[in-house]
């Protein structure tokens, strides 16, 4: 019994047939956009991964080739092209099982589920990992875009979100005010940019709010946007109309007078008036 113990453990030892286990953490990793990070994973017990083959998979995308290590190479072949330069093993920790990656530069694309998968020549195992992607918003803007069908034109812009945002206008006491819907556009690094047109009416205060918020990531913002009533006054088309019609009233009127007065009085006023 003995000796066969003995050379069962030698064959293993020479034909690599340790078992073993991979680990990570369980929890949620949330990374914000434009950070390093690193995914964690490791064998357990910490033996080498140096002669292993370390994959990391991106398992939102299909064929999600992140990293490939094997036969002490990186090997790109099937790399998906956003990870080639953002992504590295620690080289020095292989040898104690340490296979965690490195990410940098975070975008938006990279949330998702990784699954870190090590293969020795007769054992394999694989941990999954994931990733939130918290979006640092820029800017959030109200925009006055003028007189809308019988109202005042707001614009809201919000850039550099992730996860999507949702965005609402609201009015001075706090009630939603109905837009359409927004427009929502994302970038190639997966961040979102969203806008929403509002048409907003008098009110005693004219104080709107544009709030923009992701709960998941824990963000809102708000942008307030006073105007002043004279605006909604002076906006409506017909308004204009009539003002403009009595500046033309009060021009014209003004040009008969001086005519009159200067052919009553002669050349010499004409000057004068002019210069007036
Ligand atoms: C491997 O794990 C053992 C037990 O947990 C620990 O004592 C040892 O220092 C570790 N070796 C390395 C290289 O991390
Ligand atoms: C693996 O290496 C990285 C980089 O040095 C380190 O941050 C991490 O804590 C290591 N993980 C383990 C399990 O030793």
């Amino acid at each position: 019994v003995c000796v066969c113990v003995c050379v069962c453990v030698c064959v293993d030892y020479y034909l690599d047939l340790w078992t073993f286990e991979v680990l990570g953490p369980t929890d949620l990793i949330v990374a914000v956009a434009g950070d390093d990070i690193i995914l964690p994973c490791y064998l357990k017990p910490n033996i080498s991964a140096e002669d292993m083959t370390v994959d990391w998979l991106n398992l939102i995308i299909t064929d999600g080739h992140v990293y490939r290590y094997q036969n002490s190479k990186i090997i790109r072949d099937q790399q998906i092209p956003s990870y080639i330069e953002r992504t590295s093993l620690f080289k020095e920790e292989l040898w104690r099982g340490n296979t965690s990656l490195k990410l940098t530069r975070v975008q938006g694309t990279d949330e998702g589920r990784y699954k870190c998968f090590i293969q020795s020549k007769s054992c394999n195992g694989e941990f999954i990992i994931r990733v939130l992607v918290k979006g640092e918003p820029v800017t959030t803007s109200g925009v006055i875009e003028g007189h809308r069908e019988g109202g005042m034109g707001l614009l809201c812009e919000s850039e550099g979100w992730h996860p999507e945002p949702e965005l609402v206008w609201l009015g001075s006491e706090g009630v939603h005010l109905s837009a359409g819907p927004p427009e929502t556009h994302r970038d190639l690094e997966g961040f979102y940019t969203v806008k929403l047109h509002v048409i907003v009416q008098e009110t005693d205060i004219n104080r709107f709010t544009c709030r923009v918020q992701q709960s998941r990531i824990n963000e809102k913002m708000e942008r307030f946007t006073s105007l002043v009533s004279e605006l909604f006054d002076y906006a409506t088309p017909w308004r204009i109309s009539s003002i403009v019609l009595c500046c033309l009233g009060a021009i014209t009127g003004l040009a008969l007078a001086i005519y009159c007065i200067c052919n009553k009085k002669g050349n010499d006023n004409i000057l004068h008036l002019q210069v007036i």
